[in-house]
Order: structure tokens, then C-alpha cells, then sequence
């Protein structure tokens, strides 16, 4: 079966075509990040009518790579949540009325379940169970992943996302938006000159707290301004130091709690090079094994709704009954709500 997938919950339209029994065919991506970084960050209005200009576009760019037709589709997975509401319409909207007019079925896909699955469209995927490390700029969570749609919450952040401490500090730092791989880059030419703390690095739960971490460069920014390169780069070379202590040891904490050996990592933030050689070899002193997305399926993109779509779509075919076509979209959704389909 060809599944088209429609992603649109932020700030990337992404559109992508997975077959389920030859992969990945095709996947097409437009970002909005250089119109937003005028603004510091994502302004939803301008994010809606950017989807709207792209989305047919990228659709027949998408089909005309993986030479197929509008008549080749058999189902169309879409996001319709969590995300930015008018953000989430324009996909919500589209993929259904393009539903409605080839007679196909459409699967509506929860955001965090297509970042939960990317890494299974890689060679040699792990098989349930696992746990997964998800971390975006709107989520910090570990969960148990037992098969599609079980989803065990096991922690979560109790303030601020992982990409969302990336963020404000490289704002503090002035990298722009959003600020994420350029802090990374700048961490490269720092050294070990500062001391920042590790929060919950000793608690015996699983959960994260990012924002007094933000206050503590507050305070580093404001002991040492004007910045120099040096010491911005010092700054950030910590910083991500402490990011990623603190996400490695509760990873390992997780696999030795769960008493699995196997940990995907994904969102935008499991692009991160450094926690990636941390995870590592942290998972290799437990004998555990680690996987990840490519680098471009870490971020938002269309292949990971396609793909959760098709994932759903296997485990329980839709059958033949009509569909209305009616739409709604949820921009608060948690991942717990989801059943096996
Ligand atoms: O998953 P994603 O594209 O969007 C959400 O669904 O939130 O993640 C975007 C987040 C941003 O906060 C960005 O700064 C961060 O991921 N990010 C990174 C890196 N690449 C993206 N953070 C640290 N290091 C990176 N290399
Ligand atoms: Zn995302």
C-alpha cells in the first residue's frame, strides 16, 4: 500500500510517500526557520499561510520523485496534533479534502508517535521493546515503547524541553533562532572553563528540569559582558555539557530500571552530535544498543507521518467502511491517549 504522509504542525511542511512493502519512496521538506528568524521565533499566522503556500507544491514534487500518481495513493496519514492550531488545519484540511476526492482513507497521526518511530525507517530497526528518548523543542520525555501505540510514560521535563534550554540560551548567547546546531557549533571551539549545575543528575526518577540551567548562563552572560568569542564559546561547550550528562545518565537509568538493552533517541535535539558520542558510549558500557534517525528525519519532516501512518495502517487495515471526511485537529494531544491500532 502507498501511504502519503502530510506533516504541518509547526514550522516545516513536509510531505513524503512510504510504500509498505518497497520503504521510503519519496520525501520532500520546506522550512520556515530563515522567515521566523526575524522574529526570535515562530509566529503561527505567518507558519499557517507559509503551509498553505506550500503544501500542494511539495506534494506534486513529492509524487513526481517517486514517479507515482494522485491515483497510485491508497491512504493519507496526516499530523493532527500537537502543534500550532492554524499549522495543523492546513495539513488537517488538505489531506482530507485530497482524501475525499481520490475515495482514499485517511489515518490521523499523533506528532510525537512519527518522532517515536523515525529511527524504525533505518536498516536493521530494533525490534518492541524499547525505550525512547524523545527530545524536540517542545518535549523532554523517556518512555517504554512495548508496539505501536503503547506508550509508557516513564519522565518527562517539569519546566523547560531540551531544545527549548538549546534555544534560550543561544538567544542568551545571541546565535539567533533557532539556536539549537548553532550552539552546538560554537561548543566546538570551547573548552572546560566554566561550572554549570546538573539538575536531577542524582534523583532516582527519570525526570528533567532545564530552566534553572538557562538562569545559571543568565548569570555567567551577565558576570562576563561584553561577551568575547572565547568565552561565548566556553559558555556553550558547558552548557551542552550539562544537557547531555544529564540526558546520558537518565537513559542509562532507564534501560537498567526497565531492565531492557535497547534505546532510540529522536526529536530534534537527538541531532546533537555530542550527546549522540555520550549516548554511545555510555549504552556500550552497559551492553546496550542505540539507534537514531538520520539526521534529517531528527527534526520535523513528512517521512515519519507517512511512515507512522503506514505502521497503523498495517497492524489494523482500515477496511471498507465510508468515510465522513470531517475534520478536527488537537493541538494539546498527549501520546498516553493513543491505543494500539
Ligand atoms: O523535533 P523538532 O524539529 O521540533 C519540535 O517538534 O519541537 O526539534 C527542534 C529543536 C529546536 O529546539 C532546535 O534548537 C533543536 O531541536 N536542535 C538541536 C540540534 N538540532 C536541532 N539542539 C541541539 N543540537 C542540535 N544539533
Ligand atoms: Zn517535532
Amino acid at each position: 500500500m502507498l501511504v502519503l504522509g502530510i506533516e504541518s504542525s509547526c514550522d516545516e511542511t513536509g510531505v513524503a510517500l512510504y510504500d509498505t512493502h518497497l520503504g521510503l519512496l519519496a520525501h520532500t521538506l520546506h522550512t520556515q526557520v530563515e522567515m521566523h528568524a526575524e522574529y526570535g521565533g515562530v509566529v503561527p499566522e505567518l507558519a499557517s499561510r507559509d503551509h498553505i503556500r506550500r503544501v500542494l507544491p511539495l506534494t506534486e514534487k513529492t509524487l513526481q520523485l517517486a514517479n507515482r500518481t494522485l491515483q497510485d495513493i491508497d491512504a493519507i496519514a496526516y499530523t493532527q496534533g500537537p502543534g500550532l492550531s492554524g499549522a495543523l488545519l492546513v495539513g488537517t484540511s488538505f489531506a482530507e479534502s485530497l482524501a475525499f476526492s481520490l475515495s482514499v482513507p485517511t489515518i490521523s497521526v499523533h506528532h510525537l508517535e512519527g518522532h517515536l518511530l523515525a529511527p524504525l525507517l533505518e536498516e536493521n530497526p530494533p525490534n518492541f521493546p524499547f525505550v525512547a528518548l524523545l527530545v524536540s523543542g517542545g518535549h523532554s520525555q523517556l518512555m517504554r515503547v512495548d508496539s505501536i501505540g503503547q506508550y509508557t510514560l516513564l519522565g518527562d521535563t517539569l519546566d523547560d524541553a531540551a531544545g527549548e534550554a538549546f534555544d534560550k540560551t543561544a538567544k542568551l548567547l545571541n546565535l539567533g533562532y533557532p539556536g539549537g546546531p548553532a550552539l552546538s557549533t560554537l561548543a566546538l571551539n570551547g573548552i572546560a572553563r566554566f561550572t554549570l549545575p546538573r539538575p536531577l543528575l542524582k534523583s532516582d526518577d527519570l525526570n528533567f528540569s532545564f530552566s534553572g540551567l538557562k538562569t545559571s548562563v543568565l548569570t555567567l552572560v551577565n558576570q562576563h559582558e561584553p561577551l568575547d568569542e572565547k568565552t561565548k564559546a566556553d559558555i556553550a561547550y558547558e552548557f551542552q555539557e550539562a544537557v547531555t550528562d544529564v540526558l546520558t545518565k537518565k537513559c542509562m537509568l532507564a534501560l537498567r530500571q526497565t531492565g531492557l538493552n535497547k534505546l532510540i533517541v529522536s526529536g530534534g535535539v537527538g541531532a546533537n552530535t555530542r550527546l549522540r558520542a555520550k549516548l554511545n558510549a555510555a549504552a556500550q558500557r552497559q551492553s546496550c544498543h542505540v539507534s537514531y534517525p538520520r539526521l534529517e528525519f531528527c527534526t520535523d519532516n513528512g517521512a515519519m507521518i507517512a511512515f507512522a501512518g503506514a505502521m497503523r495502517l498495517k497492524s489494523a487495515p482500515l477496511g471498507h467502511q465510508e468515510q465522513s471526511h470531517s475534520f478536527s485537529v488537537r493541538p494539546r494531544w498527549n501520546l498516553s491517549e493513543l491505543k494500539t491500532p
